[in-house]
């Protein structure tokens, strides 16, 4: 496991937090293609680093992206590198010294959080590196600006730069921002098998048939769940609904009709497990939920042992990636903003302070900074 970055003069640190889909509604296709959804996301502990720092004048032009932890298969497209040149033309208008644009910058990427997996990894790297490249140049940017920036890098995106717990719906570029789980954070397991999915095979998967039998069950449960937590639910609560929440995902059928192994792996956890097993975003990450962090390392060393013992089926290339994590909530997101130096990792007590502080994001107009773009902002009657 890497270190991560430390934040040394001029070296902008962040948190990437991986995302679990407590539910995941397919409400209909688009016209573009897209799909429209309702999910309830929430941010994990277990999180990627990225810094950033400007480069200095005798260092070549461009910005540079430097990789560790886990393996990526090509650094050249990797989203970071996008995002900060995405951040770059969005500030180059009002950047003081225009024509002249904000300077390259040298990202340094610390992945832990596995790619292709459902849990976001790639799109949270993208709006951290956005947030991070913000603070760097000394920029800023409206929040409505910020999050069309966000929805054109990917469809997490957003997500991610909002923060925090959200329901999620059009294809995801619009965030209503939920409180955290009242009480102790529930834990959760992750067992990620070693086959890549891809997100667009998934949801052409579902275009095709792949479909629930009943449709419209997830899309109940999780307008419940949304509700109920804005009403203010606890996170024991939350455990009590496990079954639900890890039958509402609509695209289980669609990523097993991609990965057919995926359904026999999730039977054998399930019975390994005595639990209800759900599934994050487009998958193949499987998820049980726990009441402490202890009891999910606890499952974590019993999958671990039936991977070992092969009582668990190994799909895809080797050992499926296994992490005990919690669900990451505000408050401990601003705790970590005071020490300052986040650690990495799935058992970490820090939390990311991006989109929660929004140093560089000002809100357009009195909308409130963490507002969704379009649709959204509207039925709020902001
Ligand atoms: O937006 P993102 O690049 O993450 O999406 C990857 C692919 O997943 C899209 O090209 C699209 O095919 C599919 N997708 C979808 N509906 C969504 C999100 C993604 O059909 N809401």
């Amino acid at each position: 496991m890497s270190a991560a970055p430390a934040p040394g003069p001029g070296r902008i640190v962040r948190e990437a937090p991986a995302k679990l889909n407590l539910t995941l509604a397919v409400i209909r296709r688009r016209a573009d293609g897209y799909h429209a959804l309702h999910s309830v996301m929430v941010p994990l502990k277990l999180a990627d680093t990225i810094s950033v720092s400007i480069v200095e004048a005798s260092s070549p032009p461009g910005d540079t992206l430097a990789l560790s932890g886990l393996h990526l298969p090509n650094t050249g497209d990797n989203l970071v590198l996008r995002a900060i040149a995405m951040a770059r033309a969005a500030v180059a208008q009002t950047w003081p010294g225009a024509p002249a644009v904000p300077p390259p910058l040298a990202a340094e990427l610390v992945k832990l959080v596995p790619v292709a997996a459902g849990l976001g990894g790639g799109s949270s790297d993208a709006a951290s590196a956005v947030d991070a490249a913000l603070e760097a140049w000394d920029a800023t940017l409206s929040i409505e600006r910020a999050m069309a920036v966000a929805a054109a890098l990917g469809s997490d995106v957003p997500f991610f730069l909002a923060g925090g717990a959200a329901r999620i719906s059009g294809r995801g570029e619009f965030v209503d921002p939920l409180p955290d789980l009242k009480g102790r954070q529930p834990a959760v397991l992750l067992v990620t098998p070693r086959v890549a999915l891809s997100t667009r095979e998934v949801f052409q998967a579902f275009s095709l048939g792949a479909r629930p039998l009943r449709t419209e069950a997830a899309q109940e449960i999780s307008e419940q769940l949304a509700a109920d937590m804005t009403a203010g639910l606890r996170g024991a609560d939350l455990l009590e609904r496990a079954a639900d929440l890890a039958s509402s995902n609509d695209l289980l059928a669609a990523s097993v009709s991609v990965v057919p192994t995926l359904l026999p792996f999730r039977r054998a956890l399930a019975r390994l497990l005595a639990l209800p097993v759900g599934q994050s975003g487009s998958g193949p990450t499987c998820w049980t939920l726990y009441p402490s962090l202890a009891a999910a390392r606890k499952a974590a060393r019993v999958v671990e042992a039936a991977v070992a013992n092969g009582s668990l089926p190994e799909i895809g290339h080797g050992s499926p990636f296994v992490a005990a994590t919690t669900i990451l909530c505000r408050r401990a997101a601003s705790a970590s903003e005071a020490s300052e130096r986040p650690s990495a990792g799935a058992d970490s007590t820090a939390g990311s302070a991006r989109g929660r502080k929004h140093g560089h994001l000002v809100p357009n107009g009195g909308h409130n900074v963490v507002a969704s773009v379009g649709e959204s902002v509207e039925q709020d009657g902001r």
